[in-house]
């Protein structure tokens, strides 16, 4: 997946660049061992989504492991810091290649916090 980095960085204006770059920085990094707060939370919205606010389980789409299965890309395992910027691209419309779509909309309802720890637990994964 590091291979689509040049063509979702290429899509972007320098501005919207600078922009995402200073909201990475005021951000903590995330950890590759998520604390057991954030732990239970992400394994909620991974196996049972947030019906209250009409997001999907990732394991719906993304596999019940995480593994990734035809146009769903794998999660399990992959760097946490990508797929934490990876959320933010979708959820400011930054990443938005032919099928980012039905992402934007998840990562718009979700908060920082829960994309953090979903980050974090799909890395442990
Ligand atoms: C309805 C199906 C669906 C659901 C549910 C879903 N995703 Fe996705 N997800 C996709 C598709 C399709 C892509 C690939 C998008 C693209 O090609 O730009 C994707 C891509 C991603 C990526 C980028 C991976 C990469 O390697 O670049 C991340 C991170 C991600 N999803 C996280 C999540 C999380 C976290 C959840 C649960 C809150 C979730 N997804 C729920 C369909 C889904």
């Amino acid at each position: 997946m590091w291979d689509m980095m040049p063509r979702v960085a290429s899509s972007l204006s320098d501005s919207e660049i600078e922009q995402a770059a200073q909201r990475y920085a005021a951000e903590p990094p995330p950890s590759p061992i998520p604390a057991e707060g954030s732990l239970n939370l992400a394994r909620g919205i991974f196996r049972h989504g947030l019906p209250q606010k009409g997001v999907p389980a990732c394991s719906s789409c993304h596999g019940s492991r995480a593994q990734g299965q035809g146009i769903y890309p794998r999660l399990a395992g992959q760097n946490p810091f990508y797929l934490l910027i990876q959320l933010h691209y979708f959820k400011n419309g930054l990443r938005r290649d032919k099928r980012a779509a039905i992402m934007q909309h998840i990562a718009k309802s979700l908060t920082g916090k829960e994309m953090h720890a979903l980050a974090e637990y799909l890395a442990s994964l």
